[in-house]
């Protein structure tokens, strides 16, 4: 039985350190999903890149429903999920992991709940804790085991993207209580909790968010730094399995 699944943003587009990965397409009401599956220690784990193999879906029209429900029906526990980040905080530095605890929603126009009337019901799901607690803990305990430094705690602004925030957004997210910025966990966090999933993020700092320092903002420097940090955050994330 598939017990985890982890889901790729940026950067993650394989699902490396993975053996015997073979791929499946998950049909759901929403749509159908491409998943692969494999072994790590022992383990099945399943892997889901959340951009697609080419990182050609951008966040706003990435499939979160399907996505979701794809790994529901597969019997999914627990999610790790990986997502690039800017930092609003000079403490969150470029490089850095950071287990977000909170959400700041400012997403617009996405599929965001599976409860839409009718037949499905009308559900409010409670979010106080948004993140899972003992996923993250997991995480911290392999981030010692393994020596990376992972911060645990961090409030995650989900904008709609794709385009990054202007200065004057930032500035407000800042005021707002919101220390990292990105364009995925919102709906995914709250889907997989609709579904009773624990999910957890692995936030990794690319950059500083525009105007908290100079300069303008590309998407290969997020993609650059991705690519130095991706096989010690898949390191992370399968070291966490065991706890
Ligand atoms: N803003 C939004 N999303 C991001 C950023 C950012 O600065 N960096 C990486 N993903």
């Amino acid at each position: 039985m598939v017990k985890t699944a982890i889901i790729g943003g940026t950067g993650v587009y394989d699902p490396c350190l993975l053996e015997d990965v073979r791929e499946i397409v998950e049909t759901t009401p929403y749509g159908s999903v491409k998943v692969s599956l494999g072994k790590y220690a022992g383990m099945e784990v399943a892997f889901i890149p959340r951009h697609g193999l080419e990182h050609s879906i951008p966040p706003h029209l990435i499939n979160y429903r399907a996505n979701i429900k794809a790994l529901q029906q597969l019997g999914i526990k627990n999610i790790l999920a990986t997502a690039a980040v800017g930092s609003l905080h000079f403490e969150f530095k470029p490089g850095q992991f950071v287990l977000a605890d909170q959400f700041l929603d400012f997403t617009k126009n996405r599929g965001s709940t599976f409860y839409e009337g009718g037949e499905a019901g009308v559900v409010h799901c409670d979010m106080t804790v948004p993140y899972c607690p003992e996923l993250r803990e997991a995480l911290v305990k392999a981030g010692r085991e393994l020596e990376i430094q992972v911060q645990n705690g961090g409030t995650y602004v989900c904008t709609e993207g794709p385009r990054f925030e202007t200065a004057a957004e930032i500035m407000m997210f800042k005021q707002l209580g919101g220390q990292l910025v990105g364009m995925t966990s919102v709906p995914e966090v709250c889907l997989a909790r609709e579904l009773g999933i624990c999910y957890a993020t692995v936030a990794i700092v690319t950059n500083f968010a525009a105007g908290i320092t100079t300069g303008i903002l590309t998407h290969s420097e997020v993609l650059e730094l991705m690519k130095r940090n991706i096989e010690l955050a898949r390191s992370l994330m399968m070291s966490s399995l065991k706890y």
